[in-house]
């Protein structure tokens, strides 16, 4: 038998540091591309295959749309992803990329050639999975109040959050296309959340009782800026939990350690199965 070869195939840009979406939480300082197996009776078809997000199991969907995404994101996510339960919350289901789904397969250059910024809300990354089991297995942290989901993605925690009987939620995010994803999942886990696009970070808020944020220390800039708020916000006297499995700008030092769970994931996405994942309180100073 032919061993599998590993992605990229040739038509990616041979670049030391790869500009992509996909490994951009991994803790490690190289980002690299998605390792993605390709059966090699499968490498002909690939190369032949016109449609530009087709990069393996060769040649399973049509050419997709290639008018900008953003005319109809929610027709984008339902065509590009499927419904799927979450690994450690599996009665929450999400539109997800997965394996059989054209998302798992986009390259970079056609998600920017379609306007779609990363899609980080077509995943349940590790620290809103930690959160959502959180919350779910002790329903009085947020029964009754009025909750923030930040920087929500999918909407997993938010939808968490109702399921534990909060009296609302309200998530939050940069990406339009998160929004939208949070809308159609809060529809296919029947409840209600209400959206709001918009970088509301350094604000005070007010009319929320608890903030709740999964896997936002990715990235130095975003991650300093949203812990230095969540402090304002704690001295105010919101409460701020943050689920978080180790990322490069978690802060190491001023933060009180709720939970911590074995998040299942996935290889292509973290580089390993299973990623310890903490819940931290941010303590009011
Ligand atoms: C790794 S994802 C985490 C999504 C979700 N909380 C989860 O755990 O599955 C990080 C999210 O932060 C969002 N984000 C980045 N900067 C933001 C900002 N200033 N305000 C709100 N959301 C932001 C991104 O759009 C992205 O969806």
């Amino acid at each position: 038998m032919t061993p599998p070869t590993v992605w990229p195939p040739s038509r990616r840009p041979a670049s030391s540091v790869w500009p992509c979406w996909w490994p951009s939480l991994s803790a490690s300082p190289a980002c690299r591309p998605p390792r993605r197996v390709v059966a090699a009776s499968h490498r002909a078809a690939i190369a032949a295959c016109p449609n530009p997000i087709c990069s393996s199991r060769c040649c399973r969907w049509p050419i997709l749309s290639l008018s900008p995404a953003s005319a109809d994101p929610a027709a984008f996510i339902r065509l590009h992803t499927a419904p799927a339960p979450v690994p450690l919350c599996p009665d929450i289901h999400l539109w997800q990329a997965t394996e059989i789904t054209p998302i798992w397969h986009a390259t970079e250059d056609w998600l920017q050639r379609n306007g779609v910024p990363p899609p980080f809300w077509a995943f349940p990354w590790a620290g809103g999975q930690a959160v959502a089991r959180l919350i779910l297995d002790d329903p009085p942290l947020v029964a009754g109040k009025r909750v923030m989901d930040f920087a929500a993605g999918s909407g997993l925690i938010a939808i968490a959050a109702m399921k534990a009987g909060a009296a609302s939620v309200t998530a939050v995010e940069i990406d339009p296309f998160a929004i939208t994803a949070t809308g159609l999942n809060a529809d296919l886990n029947g409840v209600s959340i209400t959206g709001l696009t918009q970088d509301i970070i350094g604000q005070p808020l007010s009319g929320i009782d608890i903030l709740l944020a999964g896997d936002v220390c990715y990235e130095r800039s975003f991650a300093e800026a949203a812990l230095a708020w969540f402090r304002e916000l704690a001295r105010s006297g919101i409460t701020v939990l943050v689920g978080d499995p180790g990322r490069a700008y978690l802060p190491s030092q001023g933060l009180e350690k709720v939970a911590t769970f074995n998040v299942p994931t996935t290889l292509e996405l973290e580089d390993r199965a299973v990623r310890v994942t903490d819940v931290w309180r941010v303590p009011a100073p």
